[in-house]
């Protein structure tokens, strides 16, 4: 019986500490993009549909056994019963001599055959789809993220109720006790703690359907076992207990003698109870909406004589003068974004940030985008046409736009637009004078861009275009601008930009009526 336990124990630890290992495949950062994470959907789809034939399968096989195996008893039962005078019948003799030496040999195929093999075939072609341990870890860094900047408790994140608006969504024993583990792992213990606690409520209440197949009893002690080995003594000793309980077991010596060593180190256990500290920095308020007063300028109609001005003047909220920050509203059509969205969503990839000179992946940016030249079809050049009449700069040496897409507690931390002297050759003057944000979807909740100096905060709007000078008219960068995406809480954020570079810009800048 013990020995059984630390066998499944082994198996159990091995299994939930390593996510399977996709060997050597390409990271695909599957938590960095929501449109990305439409793959595993319909990934998890097919497994299902293999596991649910593995097991019709095995039933199969299992009635032909049910059917058979009584039948064989019965002769059996009879032979044992009678001996000598069996076998002394010849035609039992003789059916004893055949089955003995056919049917064993036809049974040990039957039982040798693996079952499924096409079924595990095709979940193994599969491995390299799944996500990475490294994936699971942006996943619990995204999730700590969520916490921090939405001041969210370990209940409210288990129990679906996110920012004050309960979702019918929850999280199960491994997925709270993983993100302990991850806590854990990183030394913020505390928080490590409320994680385990929120198992352990969980476990009193639920039974855990996994791929360890062990009863509850089991699985009650592996928790307890791996909460014994974390430190985590009181919650040990209340999972232990519940085992012994359910297992009829609180007579078994042995086990009341592990439970007495647990409760000894429990009692002199002190717990204190934390909740993650909400992110008091002004991007972290920002990101809460706890900037008061933001309330825009003023809004005005740009008309014109272009053919888009003609036909529908833009409505431009002025948000700050100085420096200049405007949100341009209804610029893009329903339509329009379907369209640059269906462009995009195959082409996209794991954002990077400059550094040093060269583009790396960063969790300070979690994202998947892609590049779209500005004249690549009729869309994207009425776009560019239509920027041009907004913002009246000259767009010929603009970057190509840069359609993106954020996943799971997506972000990009504050930063500027601006290159500064790590990249631009001040010389050529070509440093990203202003940028042009388009927002293509409404987030749910999450995800406003947010300028931490300047105390300003826009939310996501669908069609919305919001547009800021990033350099001093003498060509130096404005630090002011520092700006960040917030992490999305729920939702999907699609996002296009463009930076418009400071070549050519000369005599047209003075056309946006600033201040500066
Ligand atoms: C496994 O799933 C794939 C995708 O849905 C399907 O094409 C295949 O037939 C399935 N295989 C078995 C044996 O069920
Ligand atoms: C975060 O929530 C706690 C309650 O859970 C509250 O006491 C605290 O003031 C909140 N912090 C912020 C910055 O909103
Ligand atoms: C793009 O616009 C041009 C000029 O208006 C037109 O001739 C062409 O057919 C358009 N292409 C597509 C694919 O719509
Ligand atoms: C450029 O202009 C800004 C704002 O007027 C000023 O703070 C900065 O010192 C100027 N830099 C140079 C190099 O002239």
């Amino acid at each position: 019986m013990r020995s059984s336990v630390w066998t499944f124990l082994y198996i159990a630890i091995a299994l939930t500490q390593c996510p399977i290992m996709a060997k050597a495949a390409m990271e695909q950062s599957h938590s960095t993009s929501v449109a990305g994470m439409v793959k595993l959907v319909l990934l998890e789809a097919k497994l299902i549909e293999n596991l649910s034939s593995y097991a019709d399968e095995l039933e199969r096989r299992l009635n032909i056994l049910k059917r058979a195996v009584p039948q064989l008893q019965a002769e059996s039962n009879k032979a044992i019963s009678q001996m000598e005078e069996y076998v002394s019948n010849p035609i039992n003799g003789f059916s004893l001599i055949r089955r003995m030496n056919q049917d064993w040999n036809d049974w040990m195929l039957f039982m040798e055959d693996p079952v499924g093999s096409s079924q595990v075939a095709y979940v193994s072609s599969q491995k390299s789809q799944l996500p990475t341990n490294v994936d699971l870890i942006e996943a619990c860094i995204a999730i700590y993220r969520l916490q921090r900047f939405y001041n969210l408790t370990v209940k409210d994140v288990s129990t679906g109720m996110l920012n004050g608006k309960k979702y019918d969504v929850s999280l199960n024993a491994l997925d709270t006790y993983v993100l302990g583990r991850e806590h854990h792992k990183h030394h913020t213990v505390d928080l490590a703690g409320e994680w385990f606690a929120e198992t352990n409520s969980w476990l009193m209440e639920h039974t855990l359907s996994t791929p360890i197949g062990a009863d509850r009893e089991k699985m009650l002690h592996f928790f307890a076992s791996a909460f014994f080995d974390y430190k985590y003594y009181s919650i040990a000793l209340s999972l232990f207990d519940h085992a012994l309980v359910l297992g009829k077991k609180t007579g078994d010596p042995a086990l009341l003698n592990r439970r007495r060593d647990i409760e000894k180190l429990a009692r002199e256990e002190v717990l204190a109870k934390t909740e993650p500290k909400a992110d008091a920095t002004n991007y972290g308020r920002g990101c809460r909406g706890e900037f008061v007063g933001i309330s825009n300028l003023y809004c005005v109609y740009k008309f014109g004589t272009s053919p888009f001005l003609l036909l529908a003047p833009i409505k431009m909220e002025i948000r700050l003068l100085n420096p200049f920050i405007i949100v341009f509203h209804d610029v893009l059509s329903p339509r329009e974004i379907d369209e640059l969205q269906k462009l995009a969503r195959p082409l996209l990839e794991r954002t990077t940030v400059v550094k040093f000179k060269k583009y790396e992946k960063d969790s300070r940016r979690t994202s998947k985008g892609t590049w779209i030249e500005r004249d690549h079809n009729n869309l994207t050049k009425r776009i560019e046409r239509r920027i041009t009449d907004m913002v009246e700069l000259d767009l010929r040496y603009s970057e190509p736009f840069q359609v993106m897409n954020y996943g799971l507690g997506g972000h990009y931390a504050a930063h500027e637009d601006f290159l500064g002297d790590t990249w631009a050759d001040k010389k050529e003057e070509d440093d990203r004078i202003a940028t042009v944000l388009f927002y293509l979807t409404d987030v749910e909740q999450g995800g406003a861009t947010v300028f931490t100096i300047l105390n300003q905060a826009v939310s996501p709007k669908r069609g919305t275009a919001l547009f800021w000078y990033n350099l001093h008219r003498n060509g130096t960068g404005d630090t002011r601008t520092l700006h960040g995406g917030c992490p999305v809480l729920v939702g999907s954020k699609w996002i296009m930009t463009l930076w418009i570079r400071e070549r050519m810009q000369l005599f047209t800048r003075p056309c946006l009526k600033e201040t500066t």
